[in-house]
Formats: C-alpha cells, structure tokens, sequence
C-alpha cells in the first residue's frame, strides 16, 4: 500500500474510506457493506479543502501524558524510562478468551494499516496525524465478545518507578478510559501502533494506544494494558477528576462548550502562534460515519 501522507492531503484522505474500501474490496469483493454509499461520501470530501499532517517533531513532541507531567513536553522528555518490551495487554470481564495476551501475538494476528485522521483536543488545538495501528474491532473478536458485552474499559500501565508524573495525584491512577460496545467496534477505531510508519514513540503511548478520532483527544489512551468487557458504564479518569467538565461520551462537538471554554473552534498545531482559528466540525468531521450512533441522545446530556 502506498504511503498517501508526502503528498497534498484532501479531506478524503483523514477518514479512512480508501483504505477501508481497498482492504475490503482486496479480501474477496465483500459486498453489502453499504460500499458505495462510503465511496459517495469520500468523493464529495475530496472536494474540500487541503489538510496537511502535522509534522513528525510536533506530534512527538507536544503531548499529554500525566504519567510524565503536565507539562507539553514532559512526555517527550521523560518517557524513554518506560520499559515496553515485554508488554503484554490483559483482556478479561465478558469475553469468550480471557488472558493475558503477549503484544506479538496479538500483532501477529492483526491487519496493521495506515489512517490519518483530525485529532481534536479539549483545549481547542488540533493536529491531523498519520498512525499505523490495526482495527480494535479485531482484537475484541478475538477476545471474543459475549453477549451480556455493553462497554469496553481500558487502564494504562501503572509503573510510578519509571512514570514520575504519577508522584503526582493529579489523576487517580491508573489512567482509566471506556467506550460503548458500539463505538469500539466501529471501523474508525483503531489501536495505534506507530505514527508515521515508525514505531510509535513512547510520549504518544507505546507500544498499544487507543485512537477514536471524533472524540476529544483525552479519550485516546496510551500505553494500554488492561481491556475489560463489562455491562456497566466504566469510570474513566478525566470524568471522575472532573465530572462537569469531562463526559463519558467526549464527542467532539461545536455546539456543547466545556465549562470553562467554547469548543465551536479549534487552531491547527504548527501553524505558529497566529494560525487562524477554523471552526470545529460536528464529530470532529466524522459526522457522515458515527452520527447514527447517538441518533434520539440528548448530547447536551450525553456530552
Ligand atoms: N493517556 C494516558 N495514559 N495519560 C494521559 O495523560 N492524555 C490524553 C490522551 N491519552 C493521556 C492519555 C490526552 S488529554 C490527550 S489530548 C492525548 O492523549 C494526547 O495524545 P498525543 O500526546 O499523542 O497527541
């Protein structure tokens, strides 16, 4: 597969469709997966205007990671002290095949590929970054999800030797995050395994972290090693910090201002400090594939 991200970018090329419809179409013409509908969808998108990546040194080294301060360049400065081989993730709670699961084994059975997507924080910078990962819609069916399955939880590694944020009780450790069943099964989600075709570097949370781009960054945990299938709403650590200001849902949403700010707008990272702001997009520009996923919600409620 060719590497898209050296070239001009259009707004076709964040959401994955290409990739998606090339992978399916690949293994044996599936039909029935609504193909031309995504195919309509990529093609009006790349009538709009032309994003860029941000480069390699702005995402590696302007990140949030509290595990190693709170400080935009504390994880890029101190992360190199998490060992990350070894690494295993445990999966348990609701699933056919609860273990401990060695990180080659899992890759050796997954399809590793390449997706750029917006990435949007709460502090309204964005950045558009190219990963490498695989869909966590696999790894859950190999897990094997039961029926009774309504939420996903994931934890972080929790290891304060070699995290010197965690001295810190800014969070309760260890950084907790959750999806619905839904929203971790859907194509867009993916388990990032490197950025820019490299391993991913440890402050963006090597070897394994979440990426669900119409959420707000927070929701993208890093350096995974825990992954329960439950029937409850799993508490996650900005909403428990922060009840009013952090949602469990965290889409990303123009219309539903955090407390303490507006969300209706954004500014690119690396554009300098006088990078004119844009207005953020409803679902972070996703709205096409996961809006059905919250149709009749209040999302002023759900936020
Ligand atoms: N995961 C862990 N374990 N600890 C964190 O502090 N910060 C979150 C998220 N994942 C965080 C985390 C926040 S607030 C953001 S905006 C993104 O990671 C940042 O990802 P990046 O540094 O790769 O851009």
């Amino acid at each position: 597969m060719a590497h898209r991200w050296t070239t001009d970018l259009t707004r076709a090329d964040l959401t994955p469709e290409r990739v998606f419809l090339n992978r399916r179409q690949l293994m044996a013409g599936v039909a029935g997966m609504g193909l031309s509908g995504l195919a309509a969808t990529a093609a009006g998108a790349a009538e709009e205007e032309a994003l860029t990546p941000n480069s390699y040194e702005d995402v590696t080294s302007y990140c949030n990671f509290y595990e190693f301060g709170t400080g935009k360049g504390d994880p890029s400065q101190y992360a190199h002290k998490m060992t990350t081989s070894p690494w295993s993730v445990k999966i348990d709670g609701l699933v056919d095949n609860p273990g401990d699961y060695a990180l080659e084994d899992i890759l050796s059975e997954m399809t590793i590929e390449e997706r750029i997507y917006r990435f949007r924080c709460v502090e309204a910078w964005s950045m558009v970054v190219p990963w490498n990962g695989f869909e966590l819609a696999d790894l859950l069916n190999l897990a094997g999800v039961q029926a009774a399955g309504k939420y996903v939880a994931f934890e972080t590694l929790h290891r304060p030797s070699e995290m010197p944020g965690m001295a810190y009780r800014v969070l309760d450790w260890p950084y907790r995050e959750g999806l619905r069943l839904d929203e971790a099964m859907h194509p867009l989600t993916l388990m990032a395994t490197g950025l820019y075709g490299k391993p991913l570097p440890n402050q963006n949370g090597a070897p394994l972290r979440l990426v669900v781009p119409w959420k707000y960054g927070f929701k993208s945990i890093k350096s995974i090693v825990r992954i329960t299938v439950t029937d409850q709403q799993p508490p996650t650590s900005w909403n428990m910090a922060g009840p009013r200001e952090y949602g469990f849902y965290s889409n990303v949403n123009p219309n539903v201002n955090h407390p303490r700010w507006s969300q209706a707008s954004e500014r690119q990272l690396g554009g300098g400090l006088f990078a004119k702001r844009v207005p953020t997009l409803m679902f972070n520009g996703y709205e096409d594939e996961v809006a059905h996923m919250y149709e009749g919600m209040n999302l002023r409620e759900f936020y």
